[in-house]
């Protein structure tokens, strides 16, 4: 196949460059610009990287245009409807579902890395009661990187398996100790007779006082919401781990920092502040009001749980989580209830404002999640931290992709220097 290749041309100096492209499987190619600035001293320009591809991946894939999300090439509705987490965490790692032994020894593997080191139990205590889990979680999972020293030899692939393990394994068990931190109440351990989210409900919910037998509704939900949030290729939060692990940084500190990342309101952060907008906004009849604020440029406030960098359609995912919500709450939860009810609205209403619909703002992952975590009985200060559990995932399968890459180099990106200008030092008595 011939090569294709972009002309660049510098009108004023009479040259041009040929940038030569890289194709891609599925989706848009990217013109190479890595040589750009050694061979012409010139910088190209993309703050928030809008038309900028990072790296290759194999990993997922999205079409923003079409409302596309693909996990290693399998469809993110199929997936959804009939798999499991721990599969999907297989699939995403290693590229292929597992087959039944596969499966078995993986899921096995995960389980007897749930538990923590004894001592990272007092740093919870560290913490004052009311600190926000994710305060806890970059804290603890960041604390992590001082605890394994037998695997710590990031050019070997057998290190770097099993720190993935670790963390998919610990993450829910480093949750639900935090919010047991927030709770007042003593840790509970994980079991090894449980299923992932069969785990985490019971370390959430059981007390010395009183067992808790997971709800399999509730053990589905989570199951699916894990899913759906395992991966999204290049997000803020998987680009911050891709950077830190650039360094050769310490997989575990990697992964905080991705969680960081998480925890702002324009990523992560939202299905939280979704749940607290729908409170704010209490009635439908206040949802005019509301829609406003969000178009008036003046206002800062917006439409949480809506808008998307790359969908510029229906977020898959946000589809799949609406119908789960009816079925969640009507086995959980009260099934008319009110926040769910406010959201459809809330949608409605949006979904056929100018403002909205010219600006191809539509519900994202983030917008009904909260509504399915509170029927779970988990508070709004956790939801970020069930995100963080499933893109755990996502974050260390791409830490791996990345380091098993013979040319991975540190991620090192230039600026447009607009400060002051070469000057002398003046000093203070003539200031
Ligand atoms: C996630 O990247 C990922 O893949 C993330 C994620 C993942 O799985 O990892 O999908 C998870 O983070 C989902 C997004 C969750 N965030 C929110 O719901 C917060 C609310 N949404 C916005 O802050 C915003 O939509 C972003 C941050 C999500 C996307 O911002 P962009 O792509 O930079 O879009 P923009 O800010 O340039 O907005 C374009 C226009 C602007 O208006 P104009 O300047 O053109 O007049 O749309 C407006 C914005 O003001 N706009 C909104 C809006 N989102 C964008 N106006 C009101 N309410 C909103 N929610």
């Amino acid at each position: 196949m011939t090569e294709k290749y972009f002309l660049l041309q510098d009108e004023a100096a009479g040259e041009s460059i040929r940038l030569s492209v890289r194709e891609s499987v599925q989706g848009p190619p990217a013109i190479d610009v890595s040589r750009l600035y050694r061979d012409s001293g010139i910088f190209t320009y993309d703050p928030g990287f809008m038309s900028t591809a990072s790296c290759e991946s194999r990993i997922t894939y999205i079409n923003g245009e079409a409302g596309v999300l693909e996990y290693r090439g399998y469809p993110i509705e199929q997936l959804a409807a009939q798999a499991d987490f721990i599969e999907v965490a297989y699939l995403l790692l290693y590229g292929e579902l597992p087959n039944a032994e596969q499966l078995q020894r993986f899921d096995h593997l995960i389980t007897y890395h749930t538990m923590l080191n004894e001592t990272l139990k007092n740093f919870f205590s560290g913490f004052h009661y009311d600190a926000h889990p994710m305060a806890i979680m970059v804290g603890v999972v960041g604390s992590l990187s001082a605890f394994y020293h037998d695997s710590l030899d990031i050019d070997n692939p057998r290190h770097r398996e099993i720190s993935a393990h670790r963390l998919i394994a610990k993450m829910p068990t480093i949750a639900a100790a935090s919010y047991k931190h927030n709770i007042g109440e003593p840790i509970v351990y994980p079991r090894n007779d449980l299923s992932y989210c069969g785990n985490l409900l019971r370390m959430m919910y059981a007390t010395p006082c009183e067992e808790y037998q997971p709800d399999p509704v509730a053990e589905r939900a989570l199951n699916l919401l894990f899913i759906l949030h395992a991966d999204h290729e290049q997000n803020a939060s998987t680009s911050t781990v891709r950077l830190a692990g650039s360094s050769q940084a310490n997989p575990f500190a990697c992964i905080a920092a991705g969680i960081a990342s998480l925890w702002g309101p324009a990523h992560g952060g939202a299905n939280e502040a979704v749940l607290n907008m729908l409170t704010e906004i209490g009635d439908v009849a206040n949802i005019d009001k509301y829609i406003a604020k969000a178009k008036d440029k003046n206002d800062t406030f917006r439409l949480m749980g809506f808008g998307h960098r790359v969908y510029k359609n229906y977020d898959p995912r946000a589809g799949i989580l609406r119908e789960m919500c009816l079925e969640v709450l009507e086995k959980l939860a009260d099934s008319n209830n009110p926040m769910f009810e406010l959201a459809l609205k809330l949608e409605e209403i949006a979904l056929s404002d100018e403002y909205f619909v010219e600006r191809k703002l539509y519900p994202n992952v983030d917008f009904y999640s909260g509504i399915i975590y509170r029927a779970l009985g988990i508070p709004n200060n956790m939801f970020t931290v069930m995100f963080a559990i499933g893109r755990t995932v996502g974050w260390v399968a791409h830490w791996m992709e990345m380091m098993s890459d013979p040319l991975q180099n540190i991620g090192r990106p230039r600026q447009i220097y607009k400060g002051a200008p070469r000057r002398d030092y003046v000093p203070l008595d003539k200031r």
